[in-house]
C-alpha cells in the first residue's frame, strides 16, 4: 500500500469535516487511523495527497463519498447479547414498565440507534421471542450512519465472534451455519426495520418518533461534549413521554443532560423521559 503523510494541518481540517457532519470527534492521538483508513480511496481515485482528497470531499455532491468517508472513520465493534445485565434489565424489568405504561396500544416501539451490523436489534428480537412476545408485540428499528455496517446488517451473516455469546438453544432454533459463517434466520430478519441515520443530523432525527424504548449503546465514546449534548437531546424528542435510554455501561450523561431521570434497576442505569 502507498505510503502517503497526512500533513497535521490538512488532518486538521479533515478532523473538522468530519465533526461538522458527524459529530465523531478525533483525537490527534487517533491521526494514523485516519491516514491508515482512508489512504486506500486516494489511491482508488488517482488522488497524491490528502489536501486534494479533502478538496474532492468538499466539493462532491456525490453522497456515496461521504458515506465512504464515514465507513472509513467509524469504530463498528459489536456482538450479540452485548452488556447481558443491560439487556436482562430491558426485557425483566424496563418492558414490565413501558407495558404497563401504555395505554390502548400494546405494541412496544424499540430503536437501536447506532446498531451497526445489526447484532444490537437482532438481540433484542431474540429476546423478545425467547420470552414469549409474539412478533407482532414488538417494532424493532435498526439504524446506523454507516450504509457498509447497514448492508451487513441486512445480509446478517456472522461469524464466529459475533455470535460467541448467543445461547445454545437460540442458536439451534435461529441460526443456521455455513462455512464457519452464521446465518441469522428470515423469520428473525424480517423483524427488524433498517435505515440510515446519522444521529447528528436535525432532519434525520425526524424520521423516528414515539419511541418507548432507545439504545444507543457505544457511540457517545466517539462525540465530544457538544455532541454528546446534541445527540441526547434529539434523542430525548425521540421518545414516547415516561419512555426509556439505554446507554453503554461505560458510558454516562453526567454534564449532558439533566432532563431524564436515572432510574437503577439490578445496577443498570435507565433513562426515563419524564
Ligand atoms: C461501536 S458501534 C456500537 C454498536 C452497538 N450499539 C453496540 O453497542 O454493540 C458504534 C456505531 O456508531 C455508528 N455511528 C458513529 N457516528 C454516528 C452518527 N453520527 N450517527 C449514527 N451512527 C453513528 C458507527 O457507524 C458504528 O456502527
Amino acid at each position: 500500500m502507498l505510503n502517503i503523510p497526512l500533513p497535521d494541518s490538512t488532518f486538521k481540517d479533515l478532523r473538522d469535516y468530519i465533526y461538522e457532519k458527524s459529530g465523531i470527534y478525533i483525537a490527534g492521538t487517533k491521526k494514523y487511523l485516519i491516514e491508515n483508513r482512508l489512504v486506500r480511496i486516494l489511491q482508488e481515485k488517482n488522488l497524491s495527497n490528502f489536501e486534494d482528497y479533502l478538496k474532492f470531499i468538499r466539493i462532491t455532491t456525490n453522497g456515496n463519498e461521504l458515506n465512504r468517508l464515514f465507513d472509513a472513520v467509524t469504530t463498528n465493534e459489536t456482538y450479540f447479547y452485548r452488556e447481558i445485565e443491560q439487556l436482562n434489565v430491558f426485557m425483566n424489568d424496563v418492558i414490565p414498565k413501558v407495558l404497563g405504561q401504555k395505554k390502548g396500544s400494546s405494541v412496544v416501539k424499540i430503536w437501536s440507534a447506532a446498531c451497526s451490523t445489526g447484532e444490537e436489534p437482532y438481540t433484542l428480537s431474540l429476546m423478545f421471542l425467547e420470552k414469549g412476545y409474539n412478533p407482532k408485540q414488538f417494532d424493532i428499528h435498526g439504524s446506523d450512519i454507516s450504509e457498509a455496517v447497514l448492508s451487513s446488517a441486512k445480509a446478517a451473516v456472522y461469524n464466529s465472534y459475533s455470535v460467541r455469546n448467543v445461547p445454545e438453544i437460540v442458536m439451534k432454533k435461529y441460526f443456521s451455519s455455513a462455512n464457519q459463517s452464521y446465518v441469522l434466520n428470515d423469520s428473525i430478519k424480517k423483524t427488524v426495520k433498517l435505515m440510515k441515520v446519522n444521529l447528528i443530523d436535525d432532519k434525520n432525527m425526524r424520521l423516528l418518533r414515539n419511541m418507548d424504548v432507545i439504545f444507543c449503546r457505544n457511540v457517545l465514546i466517539y462525540f465530544d461534549t457538544k455532541s454528546k449534548q446534541k445527540v441526547i437531546s434529539h434523542l430525548y424528542d425521540c421518545l414516547s413521554p415516561g419512555g426509556y435510554l439505554i446507554i453503554g455501561s461505560s458510558e454516562s450523561l453526567h454534564n449532558i443532560t439533566r432532563a431524564f431521570k436515572p432510574n437503577v434497576l439490578n445496577k443498570v442505569i435507565a433513562y426515563q423521559k419524564v
